[in-house]
This record gives C-alpha cells, structure tokens and sequence, in this order.
C-alpha cells in the first residue's frame, strides 16, 4: 500500500510556481491575480475560499477576495462579474458554489469569460476539455491527473470506476480517464445514483474514483487487492470530541481499505490540497497566454 499524499506534492506544485512566478517578475511580466467571489455566508465555502486566497499569498499571486451579501440579486452579481471580465488586473477569478437559490448558478457561469475561467465550468471550457482542445481543467480533476501522472500510476487498459456525475467531479473525470493521454486510456464506467449492484462494479475496479458525498461508504470488502482509490468526498460528520465540533470523512473507510489497496488517498490530505494547488496553476496558465 502507498499513500497518496496530497499534501505533500501540492507544497512541491506549490513551490514550483513561486518559482515561476519569482523567475516572471525578474522578467518584469505580470504578477498573476486570482479573484475569488463568495455570495453568503456558508461555514464550509468560507473555509475553501479564505485557503484558497491565502495559498495565493504563498505562491507570490496577488489575490482579492469580493464577499457578497446573499440576499444580492442574480443582476448585480452579473454586474460584479463583468467587472472582473473587464478588468486587465484580474487574470482570473472564481464564483463559489453553491450559490443561494434565487440565482442562476447557469447565468453565472454563462457570464464569465472563458479566458478567466479558472474553474474551467464555463460550457466553452468544458466542451475544449472533452475535445482535448487547450482549455482550463476543473481544478478537482485536474489534480487527480496530476497525482496519477506523478506518482506514475498505470490507467493504460485498466477498469475505472468513477462513482458520481457531478459537473465539478465525476463527469469530467469520466472524459478525462478515457481520452487518449498518459494519464488515461481507462476503460471507464460512471456509476450514480441509479446504478445497480455497485458492488459488481467495485469489485471490478483497478481504480476507483469516488465523489459521492456519503462517509466512509466503500468498505473493505467492496475492492479488489491492489486497488488505486481516488477518495474525493469530504463530509463534515459531527464530533464532540473535536474542538471544532466535527470531523471531515471521506468517502472511503481509509482504515481498513488501507491495508487491501495499491494506492489510496487519505482525507484531509489527499485530494483537497490538490484542488487549490491546480486553480494556482491555472490562474498562471491564464496569466502566462496574456504576455
Ligand atoms: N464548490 C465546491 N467546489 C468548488 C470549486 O472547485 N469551485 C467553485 N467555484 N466552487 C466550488
């Protein structure tokens, strides 16, 4: 069994581009400046948003952070928005999700500019993604890829179940592990909610992929020996015994699938830190075409 540490290799992404970003301010190029948009106040996208900003800080980004109320109509947000489009400073920016229910999380992604989409959510970005075309790849799945590649785990031929649809997650993923690259050549299937005798399938799987949102739902006795598991889910269970009052879980039950698995990624520290350490990457792949 090895961990996949998530951590570790997003300090080691991390460092590479403060490296690059040091190397384009000797040449006089522009910092790179990710903008975040928070509407509301939710616990959780607070806590993802405010690391994200300051993992800017630490790469050598220049970061502003636009906190919206949640009562904000869908027409001045839009408005915010095309501030950002405009705004030659602004390389790229994010819009948290979820948003609240008066507002049209399509219209909002609609409404950013491919170029600045650093999320890759935009219908122009996703669809350049599933044709293999240059474009910005959703930061979670990007980060599964770029653990694949670096801990050079074999996809080639091998059974890939992705268990979740989402836009953000399990959909792409699914494109991705079966395009003809490095990193995939996959035979994969897409469970969801639907699917029946999932087991079958875990059984099946040489890699399993899930987002899912249930904690600690694949057992031991649901994987094969050797299995590589991209755990992506992360729920927030209450624990009284933590100062914070919960704990996060993962999809998987690390402990004991741990000791059957080839590869497996821990949460917190697999997946999570990837994701951040990929919309930094992107924010200064956005930067680098403008120069
Ligand atoms: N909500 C959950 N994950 C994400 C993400 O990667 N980007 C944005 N914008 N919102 C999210």
């Amino acid at each position: 069994m090895k961990i996949l540490d998530g951590k570790k290799l997003s300090n080691t992404l991390k460092e590479e581009i403060k490296k690059e970003v040091s190397e384009r301010l000797i040449q006089k190029k522009k910092q790179p400046h990710l903008a975040a948009v928070i509407v509301g106040d939710d616990g959780a996208s607070l806590t993802y948003v405010g690391s994200k900003v300051r993992s800017c800080k630490q790469v050598g980004f220049l970061s502003t952070l636009i906190q919206l109320k949640s009562t904000i109509s869908e027409k001045k947000l839009l408005n915010q928005i095309n501030k950002l489009n405009k705004n030659p400073d602004i390389d790229g920016f994010i819009v948290q999700l979820p948003l609240p229910k008066h507002i049209s999380e399509e219209r909002v992604l609609l409404s950013i500019d491919p170029k600045k989409d650093v999320d890759g959510f935009h219908p122009t970005n996703f669809g350049r993604m599933a044709l293999e075309l240059p474009s910005f790849i959703p930061a979670t799945p990007f980060g599964i890829i770029e653990m694949i590649k670096r801990y050079n785990i074999k996809t080639s031929g091998k059974n890939c179940l992705v268990i979740g649809r989402s836009n953000i997650v399990g959909r792409p993923i699914s494109i991705l592990m079966s395009q003809k690259k490095s990193y995939g050549n996959a035979t994969v299937t897409t469970a969801h909610s639907k699917t029946k005798n999932l087991i079958k399938l875990t059984l099946n799987a040489d890699i399993i992929i899930s987002a899912l949102g249930i904690p600690e739902f694949l057992k031991a006795n649901m994987v094969k020996k050797n299995v590589v598991i991209i755990d992506v889910g992360i729920t927030r269970v209450i624990d009284n015994t933590n100062p914070r009052g919960y704990t996060i879980k993962g999809d998987v039950d690390f402990t004991n699938v741990l000791k059957k698995a080839g590869f497996i990624t821990p949460v917190p520290g697999g997946v999570g830190p990837m994701t951040i350490a990929m919309l930094l990457k992107n924010t200064l792949i956005a930067c680098q075409r403008k120069d």
